[in-house]
């Protein structure tokens, strides 16, 4: 009974001390200070076995098929390159300062189907990965899945052909390309301002320093 008393006892301290510490302030949760090494290692491990256990049964469809490519490029052009980019496409104010940095897809990924399709379909927590699934169906995300498989085998050019006729207009998704949120945001905006164009009103008019045109 002692004994049960002790370790209940420590317990109950362990938590104080923790819940202190996370009350002081002393964790930093800024994007410009990266994690310790073994806290990447146990996140990757974390979300690699998180990702392959749900995506294990998967059934994967014909991911050669060309209907299903272009519908990929279409989404692809309109959501995806201001933070994995593609060929031809030029990197962003927005990307730079992302952590986790958004990998570059259009380079060779040892990443499977089914996995690809997870991802993309419910996005990765605290990581600025969107889950697209909320506002698209499997369809379309395999069609992405789809074109991702094609993606590192293309040049400029062959991109350009495969995304000139995607409806861009068709998703609010520009500001992706701007890197709105350096300018006025109030820094909690940052992530709404990239994923939700429609919330980039919030953000205010300003110039870019590009001189590209925006349309809010
Ligand atoms: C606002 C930025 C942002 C947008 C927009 C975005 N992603 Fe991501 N994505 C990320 C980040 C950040 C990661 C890395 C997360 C991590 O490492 O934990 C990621 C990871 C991924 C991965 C996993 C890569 C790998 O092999 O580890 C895939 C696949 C992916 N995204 C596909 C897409 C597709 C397709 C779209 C468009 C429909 C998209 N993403 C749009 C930020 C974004």
């Amino acid at each position: 009974m002692k004994k049960v008393v002790w370790i209940v006892g420590v317990l109950v301290a362990a938590g104080a001390v923790a819940l202190g510490w996370a009350y002081s302030g002393q964790y930093n949760v800024a994007a410009d200070a990266p994690h310790w090494d073994v806290t990447t290692r146990a996140l990757a491990t974390i979300r690699e076995r998180s990702i392959a256990v749900r995506a294990a049964d998967l059934a994967v469809p014909n991911l050669a098929d060309p209907a299903l490519i272009a519908l990929g490029a279409e989404h692809y052009a309109g959501m995806c390159t201001g933070c994995h980019l593609a060929p031809g496409v030029g990197d962003n104010e927005m990307r730079q300062g992302l952590y986790p940095q958004p990998p570059n897809l259009s380079q060779p990924r040892d990443r499977s189907p089914a996995e690809t399709f997870w991802i993309i379909k419910h996005g990765l927590k605290m990581s600025g990965m969107p889950a697209w699934g909320v506002t698209h169906d499997d369809e379309a995300i395999w069609g992405l899945v789809a074109f991702l498989q094609q993606l590192p085998t293309m040049d400029a050019t062959v991109y350009a052909a495969f995304t000139q006729d995607t409806g861009e207009a068709d998703h609010d998704q520009d500001a992706h390309e701007h890197g709105d949120t350096e300018h006025g945001g109030d820094g909690s905006s940052t992530l709404a301002g990239a994923t939700m164009g429609g919330s980039a009103d919030a953000v205010g008019t300003h110039e870019h320093p590009d001189g590209e045109r925006h349309d809010h």
